[in-house]
């Protein structure tokens, strides 16, 4: 619960054991009919991530929609936050065509989490996945040896953590807290109006027995059905009708409550 997205770093590398672990662990992660159709490129070094940075700069200058243009066209812009260490994740569609994105994604999930156990900081990276389809960065693809069939779909930054990781708003923890209590209102509130729907189709009942009103089960069962809606009803029905099937029943339903 304490990873958060990591944007800026230390230039110290960290070292290849640390790596292999957070690879190893992504390569562990799920994939739809265990075809991991994933395939990982590693980039390690400033100077060789100032390179990919000229070619995503250069191919997303030449698209007239980009949504990343303004960001990638900043001039502190790095593709990696300036970490030292760079992963491209791109899938093989043809081996898993609808479900490459998925797989990739969680093998991504699951580096991000090792790294952060290791003591890394990380960040999920999309500025290229848009770049996919542009033939002179898919040519600079294939020749830093990414496979011509593969789509990128994600890729991560990874060092050591300069400063507060908390470097946006940590949203999702209110998020979360706010869900919590809103979901224990919801569920005392539903458990309150069962109550009184109990209650008040027990009264209903008894007063219907009192004044000797004629009930066949269709009639009552009807009439609950109007009056109070709920699953309830039917319950309390066949116990003053002594069904014990379904008296049995009921009885289960309450003590799971
Ligand atoms: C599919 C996806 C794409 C993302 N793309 C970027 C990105 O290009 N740049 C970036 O800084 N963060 C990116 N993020 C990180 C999110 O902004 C971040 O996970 C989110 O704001 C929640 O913050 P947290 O990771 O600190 O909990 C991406 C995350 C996902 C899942």
């Amino acid at each position: 619960m304490t990873r958060r997205s990591v944007r800026k770093y230390k230039p110290e590398q960290f070292s290849d054991e640390i790596l292999h672990q957070i690879i190893e662990t992504g390569l562990y992660a799920p994939s739809a009919m265990g075809r991991q159709p994933w395939h990982l490129f590693v980039v390690r070094g400033q100077q060789i991530i100032a390179a990919v940075d000229r070619e995503v700069k250069t191919a997303t200058a030449r698209m007239p929609e980009n949504p990343y243009k303004k960001f990638v066209g900043s001039a502190s812009y790095s593709i990696s936050y300036h970490a030292p260490t760079f992963i491209i994740v791109s899938g093989n569609t043809t081996l898993s065509p609808r479900n490459a994105p998925f797989d990739c994604a969680l093998l991504l999930g699951n580096m991000f989490l090792a790294a952060h156990a290791l003591g890394i900081g990380a960040c999920w990276i999309n500025q290229l996945n848009v770049l996919n389809d542009k033939p002179g960065f898919r040519t600079y693809m294939t020749q830093l040896g990414i496979p011509p069939v593969n789509r990128i779909f994600g890729c991560a930054c990874f060092g050591y953590t300069d400063g507060p990781s908390l470097s946006w708003p940590n949203t999702r923890k209110h998020r979360h807290h706010h869900g919590v209590k809103q979901n224990d209102m919801t569920i005392k509130t539903q458990r309150k109006s069962e109550c009184i729907s109990f209650l008040c189709t027990c009264s209903c009942v008894v007063f219907l027995s009192l004044i000797g009103v004629p009930c066949s089960d269709a009639f009552v069962r009807r009439f609950f059905a109007k009056v109070m809606p709920g699953t309830y009803c039917c319950h309390v029905i066949c116990l003053f009708k002594c069904q014990p099937a379904i008296c049995d029943r009921f009885f289960d339903d309450l003590s799971l409550r």
